[in-house]
């Protein structure tokens, strides 16, 4: 595995090599969801990037972008195990007073973009400069962070970039906890309140194969389930992120974000 710590080493490094690149962007301190991305990548293309960089531009003041976890050695560790070829682990991918890019004026500032505002503002500029600096072949992103992932899909649609989007299930612990990151803030206790969250969907599941299709009764039971915790949204949208008054098979995302402690989790399911 090759580690590139610049934009201008990683361009070197890809410029000599041919086929195929999977892409897998990440703020590092891995785990079996973002394994899961590398895996795929792995399966279905010649070369694998991946890159570990915690973009400050995507946290908002106060937010955990000191705190956040690094874990290098374990890292660097598994993406050679998991077959990666070059990991781009750049110092910084900012100037000052750049170009930026905004995200749409409704789809991006509702749910996450409303309780974290200028966080996909952030988030789009640097998977635009890593995927113009990687031009991969397809890039992978989690089906957890799904109004990102919405995002970055409009984004490549309204810039005419050429890359495939590859969209991947969340991966869970056996509980139905979703892996995540800042999973390791969390203590005993608050990992048990944190399994409120997949409940809650579990719940909405069940109403669906009820035929229960109504969205509002669907995030009244959700909200029972989710109490006490202190819940930021429960929302039912479509495809589209737009707002939905009754669950359609095939187009609906169910998604909820709450506290447990000082940790902020999110999580849904694609109905
Ligand atoms: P990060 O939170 O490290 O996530 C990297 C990728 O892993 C994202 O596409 C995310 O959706 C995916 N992922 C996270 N948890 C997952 C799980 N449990 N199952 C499957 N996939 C999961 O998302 C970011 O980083 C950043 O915003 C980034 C896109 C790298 C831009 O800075």
């Amino acid at each position: 595995m090759i580690i590139a710590r610049s934009r201008e080493a990683l361009r070197e490094i890809l410029d000599l090599m041919s086929g195929s690149i999977g892409f897998v962007p990440t703020m590092g301190a891995l785990h079996i969801g973002h394994r899961s991305l590398i895996e795929a990548a792995r399966r279905e293309n010649d070369i694998v990037v991946v890159s570990i960089y915690v973009n400050p531009t995507q946290f908002l003041a106060g937010e955990d972008l000191s705190k956040y976890p690094r874990k290098e050695e374990a890292d660097f560790k598994i993406c050679e195990l998991s077959g990666v070829d070059v990991l781009f682990y750049p110092e910084s991918m900012y100037e000052s007073d750049e170009v930026s890019i905004k995200a749409p004026d409704v789809r991006g500032y509702i749910l996450e973009g409303a309780s974290r505002p200028g966080h996909f503002d952030g988030m789009l500029t640097v998977v635009m400069k890593l995927l113009n600096g990687v031009r991969p072949t397809r890039a992978y992103f989690g089906k957890k962070d799904a109004q990102q992932l919405a995002l970055i899909s409009q984004m490549v649609r309204n810039f005419g970039m050429n890359v495939e989007i590859v969209p991947m299930d969340t991966m869970r612990e056996g509980d139905g906890l979703a892996l995540s990151s800042r999973n390791i803030y969390l203590d005993e206790v608050q990992r048990g309140e944190a399994l409120k969250l997949s409940a809650s969907l579990k719940e909405a599941t069940k109403m669906v194969m009820q035929k229960n299709f109504g969205t509002q009764s669907i995030q009244e039971a959700m909200i029972e389930v989710l109490k006490p915790l202190d819940v930021e949204y429960v929302a039912i949208v479509n495809r589209q992120f737009e707002a939905i008054s009754e669950v359609v098979l095939g187009d609906t995302i169910v998604l909820v974000a709450a506290r447990v402690g000082t940790t902020r989790l999110i999580d849904n399911v694609w109905m």
